[in-house]
């Protein structure tokens, strides 16, 4: 299936939250912790979009975070995928984590989506100023390497996750050009 249709939407939580939540019981479901802040997202609705507000806002932001956007996905009225961008980068996210994360929930995969997804968020990088946008991957992450490559990364590095200590590469992507069709 062609991907390039995906409607990119700010996450909202009016417009958002039933389908936000099951689209997040798909991940929690599947043994997968891809999502961002899923475990408190899932306990505590509120919460999770009272925090969202405030990365979205640059708004009391615990120390040493930076403020994120995140978007949503849909391929007609179905939520497929989500993407994260921070909108500028701290020295934990340099070595680990980068300007941009996303996700394709399980059930749809492997129809492209994910390349999609980071076009469209190295679209809104962009426009908001960020000319280079650093993603890292671990190494073990084949489709997600794949992903980076399709939309022009060059590698820079490897390093060592501050979280777990596993393999990362580093890629850095010009947004104008990685965001172009
Ligand atoms: C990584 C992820 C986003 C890929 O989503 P996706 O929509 O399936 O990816 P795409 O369909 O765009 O596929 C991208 C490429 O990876 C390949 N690919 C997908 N799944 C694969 C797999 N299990 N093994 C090897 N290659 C795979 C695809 O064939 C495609 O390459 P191609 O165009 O040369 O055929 C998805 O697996 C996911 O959400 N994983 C959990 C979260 C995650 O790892 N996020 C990235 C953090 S950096």
């Amino acid at each position: 299936m062609n991907a390039s249709g995906l409607r990119i939407e700010r996450l909202n939580r009016s417009a958002h939250e039933a389908r936000f939540l099951e689209f997040a019981r798909e991940f929690h479901e599947a043994g997968e912790e891809a999502l961002d802040k899923i475990d408190l997202l899932l306990s505590d609705p509120e919460d999770y979009f009272d925090l969202a507000d405030r990365f979205e806002h640059d708004r009391d932001l615990p120390e040493g975070l930076v403020p994120m956007s995140r978007f949503l996905f849909f391929d007609g009225d179905t939520l497929v995928g989500q993407s994260n961008l921070r909108r500028r980068l701290s020295p934990l996210l340099h070595r680990d984590g980068g300007h941009i994360g996303y996700a394709v929930r399980p059930t749809a995969r492997r129809r492209g989506h994910a390349s999609e997804i980071l076009r469209q968020t190295l679209g809104e990088a962009s426009q908001i100023g960020i000319a280079r946008a650093l993603l890292t991957v671990a190494a073990t992450n084949l489709p997600s390497l794949r992903v980076v490559e399709q939309n022009g990364g060059v590698f820079d590095a490897e390093t060592a996750s501050h979280r777990d200590g596993a393999i990362m590469q580093r890629y850095w992507i010009e947004t104008a050009t990685g965001a172009a069709p």
